[in-house]
């Protein structure tokens, strides 16, 4: 058996904020420690989207590593790896296609919401339309058990596991297979049973067709027949292999509650981010200039911090003697909103320090981060190529 394993990608936008960090890094650094976990640059993805300008996946691919590895991201304990070094995925992506029905495509709902939110855009590619395969073959090729994404990645997760499914069911079966259909074998009644072996023989060793419906009829004849023994034996009297591809449940991320300066969540879109590695002076600046509770016009007013985006950054940040110290003080009109917003700004800085410090050690030294990248990589593939070969060999493929 293989070790539960953890798998999750990101398309290279370049810098990550401090929403990325609150929301996905601080639970890749605690997964990191509980199971094997693999985290990939997930370039080929940024081209289905960006196809016609590539020019900035690179530089956004080593930001965004060095990010990671600020965050706290060990390559000691987990696996960094750009996916565009580990060509496998193309290849089980292609053999994958083969048998992915086009509805299951169409009907993900990223793909037709996607097209209308970036309607300046032609998505109508068949790399676009891939994009959910692309990700199963991403999962599938770990045997990945775990996959921690956010909200919107769930329904790619749900289709993943569907076609794992439809896989095993073509070309595969369970752990214990064997076993399982011959105890159920005996519950069709020694006299069906012995033809349903007679009918399985004939069809394996000679291909006869008919031998497979006269084996399913017996089926038909015992209505006791529980669902699940009924799909071992058919898989059975077909004569398929063992279980290649791993169903993945999903690990729901938790959304980030990391406000952006506007209050509105943190996105790059919405123009309200801090970076992760964001200049002193700069957040300094930003944190100044957060507007505040529009009832406080002057330092006299009184204020209510539900009403005010830097208060949910107390949320974050601050402990409890601080958050009264904010509550009573704005509502009293007891201090002021600079005031207010330095424990705020001591806060991000002090969470921004170490990560400062560890992203300087590969800025100074960019090799440092392509060897790690290097070395994922190569790990990666040969895990990657241990699939492969069982996907080829049910595939037919594995002759010379
Ligand atoms: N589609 C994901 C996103 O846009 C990135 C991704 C690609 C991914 N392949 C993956 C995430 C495999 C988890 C597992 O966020
Ligand atoms: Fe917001 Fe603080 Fe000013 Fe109150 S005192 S309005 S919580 S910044």
């Amino acid at each position: 058996m293989y070790a539960e394993r953890v798998l999750s990608g990101m398309r290279p936008t370049g810098s990550l904020h401090l929403g990325h960090y609150h929301g996905v890094l601080k639970n890749w650094v605690k997964l990191q420690h509980e199971y094997p976990c693999l985290f990939f640059v997930a370039d080929w993805h940024a081209l289905t989207t960006s196809y016609d300008d590539p020019r900035g996946i690179e530089k956004a691919a080593w930001e965004m590593v060095i990010d990671w590895l600020a965050a706290g991201v060990d390559p000691t304990k987990a696996t960094l790896f750009v996916q565009s070094q580990v060509i496998e995925h193309a290849e089980l992506h292609l053999l994958l296609s083969m048998m992915t029905p086009l509805g299951w495509l169409e009907r993900v709902p990223t793909y037709k919401d996607q097209q209308q939110k970036l309607s300046t855009k032609d998505l109508s590619t068949y790399g676009f339309l891939g994009y959910p395969l692309l990700m199963s073959s991403d999962i599938l090729i770990y045997r990945a058990d775990k996959v921690p994404v956010g909200e919107d990645q769930v329904p790619h997760v749900e289709f993943t596991r569907e076609l794992a499914r439809r896989f095993n069911h073509m070309y595969g079966r369970e752990p214990g297979f064997e076993d399982k259909a011959k105890e159920a074998v005996k519950k069709l009644g020694s006299k069906n049973a012995r033809s349903f072996e007679h009918f399985r023989k004939r069809f394996q060793q000679e291909g006869d067709a008919g031998a497979i419906e006269r084996a399913k009829a017996l089926l038909d004849e015992t209505p006791s027949l529980l669902l699940e023994d009924r799909e071992r034996l058919l898989g059975y009297v077909e004569g398929t292999g063992k279980m290649i591809l791993v169903e993945p449940g999903a690990l729901l991320t938790e959304a980030s509650k990391m406000p952006g300066l506007d209050g509105q969540k943190m996105s790059k879109s919405y123009n309200n981010t801090i970076t992760l590695r964001e200049d002193e002076a700069s957040v300094v600046q930003k944190i100044r200039r957060m507007p505040t509770d529009p009832a406080r016009v002057k330092r006299t007013d009184p204020g209510n911090p539900e009403k005010c985006p830097v208060w949910q950054l107390h949320e974050v940040y601050s402990d409890e003697p601080c958050k009264a110290w904010v509550q009573q003080g704005c509502r009293s009109a007891g201090i002021g909103c600079l005031e207010c917003k330095q424990p705020v700004i001591d806060g991000i800085l002090r969470e921004q320090a170490p990560m400062r410090e560890r992203a300087q050690t590969y800025l100074d030294n960019p090799g440092l981060v392509k060897d790690i990248i290097a070395d994922g990589s190569a790990k990666a593939r040969t895990l990657a190529q241990e699939t492969m070969r069982d996907v080829r060999e049910v595939m037919g493929l594995s002759y010379r």
